[in-house]
């Protein structure tokens, strides 16, 4: 981070990449590396073969003449190929158990069994004109994510890429590429197919005019709450924890002009904003199949299809202000194995940081920690990036699961430092 004054002095520890796995594959490779020199022991040391150190007659050599140097120098170099060999042999082993630990493979472009149309898409392709003197590049070269290769996405995958080019896409499972993104198969490759609507009526209903769109979209709602249409949420606040848009905005006293909604499902937070006069991209998933995405860009609104773990696909400081009701939440994370653990939440955090400019905001909007020792957690990390507490509120709710049960929900707005 270079010059950025993070308060991490006290936590480098859990920045090291001491897990199990790695300690393992450093087991493996001391392991490794004291069988091959055990080997070059026996090699240098044993005494030669019997048919060696026999009468010269008995092995014709072209260099038999000059004297038995020769015959020594073949058996070492015979027995130093072997050597070779058998480092070569234990470094793909050991690849190959790096890899499975890793939990992912690599996906192969030469391989024969990948789809036509996948290898073409993963193909260089050289710039017509030769090197572009600006960026330096002298070919295109397209990326899919390494989980593409993990098996099941490995065959939907070739599912996915397997159809007639420049002909209608195949029918069979419009939730294909849902699929894939939910399996953090993105970024996904393009194809070179006409894409069929999922929901025909969503894109051929006629459009009313901004802003009346924000709250009839014209195109069936795809739920209650988040997921659907929504008028009550941060104009009438149902607690402690809900902040209101306009006090929030008058925190940022007119500096709030665009902003991104992670995990902002149906795209209330972003209406509300529109009628403000401030842009707000939603990032949404298509959750159980409903057309998230459609619905609100029938609203008007900008929809971001994301999955949980990719690296926002912006530049750094754009955002005047940045919103979540529950990215930060284990809600869509564990599918994609990202579990509670604070690295996970680390590489979010600071993802949310970079986005954000100096000056702007971050609303946490009703974070569930699952319990107080999660509340410490996720306390300790926003405290390190040492972001001003404008709004700071624990509140507890009863567990709709377990009565005897509470949880704990953080919201906060807090104001990101200008670093050095
Ligand atoms: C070949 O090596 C053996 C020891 O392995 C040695 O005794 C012998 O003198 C060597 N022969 C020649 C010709 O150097
Ligand atoms: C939004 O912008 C329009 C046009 O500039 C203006 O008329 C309206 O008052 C603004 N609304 C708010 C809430 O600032």
């Amino acid at each position: 981070m270079g010059s950025v004054s993070l308060k991490i002095g006290d936590g480098t520890a859990r920045f090291r990449r001491g897990t199990l796995c790695s300690s393992a594959v450093h087991l493996l490779m001391l392991a490794s590396v004291i069988t091959t020199n055990l080997f070059a022991l026996y090699a240098f040391t044993a005494a030669p073969p019997p048919s060696f150190s026999s009468a010269p007659s008995t092995v014709p050599h072209p260099g038999a003449g000059v004297g038995g140097g020769h015959r020594n120098l073949s058996v070492i170099s015979e027995h130093v190929a072997l050597i070779v060999r058998e480092i070569e042999a234990s470094e793909r082993r050991l690849h190959q158990i790096e890899r499975e630990l890793a939990g992912y493979d690599t996906l192969d472009p030469a391989k024969p069994s990948l789809p036509p149309e996948l290898r073409l898409f993963l193909a260089r392709h050289r710039l017509p004109l030769g090197r572009d003197a600006r960026s330096g590049i002298t070919e295109m070269v397209a990326s899919v994510a390494h989980s593409c290769a993990r098996s099941p996405a490995a065959d939907l995958l070739a599912r996915y890429m397997s159809y007639k080019p420049a002909a209608h896409c195949p029918a069979d499972d419009p939730s294909l590429p849902q699929k894939l993104i939910a399996k953090a198969c993105e970024p996904l490759p393009r194809r070179r197919c006409l894409s069929r609507p999922t929901a025909p009526a969503a894109t051929t209903a006629p459009r009313l005019p901004f802003p009346q769109s924000l709250w009839s979209p014209g195109v069936k709602n795809p739920g209650a709450g988040m997921y659907g249409l929504d008028k009550q949420m941060w104009i009438t606040p149902g607690g402690k924890n809900d902040f209101s848009i306009d006090e929030v905005l008058a925190i940022g006293s007119g500096g709030i002009r665009i902003g991104f909604d992670i995990g902002g499902g149906a795209g209330n937070f972003a209406a509300r904003m529109a009628e403000r006069n401030v842009t707000v991209v939603t990032s949404t998933l298509e959750i159980g199949g409903k057309p998230m995405n459609e619905f609100v860009a029938a609203r008007g609104l900008f929809p971001l299809l994301l999955s949980p773990t990719q690296r926002f696909p912006f530049y750094d400081s754009v955002f005047d202000l940045v919103h979540t009701l529950n990215a930060l939440d284990e809600g869509g994370a564990p599918a994609l194995g990202q579990a509670s653990r604070t690295e996970a939440l680390e590489f979010l955090m600071f993802d949310i940081d970079r986005v954000l400019r100096a000056g702007g905001l971050l609303w946490l909007d009703n974070y569930l920690c699952t319990d107080d020792e999660r509340k410490r957690m996720v306390t300790k990390l926003i405290e390190r990036f040492g972001y001003k507490k404008l709004k700071w509120v624990v509140g507890e709710k009863a567990d709709a699961r377990n009565t005897a049960k509470t949880q704990v929900y953080l919201s906060a707005v807090l104001q990101k430092p200008a670093r050095g």
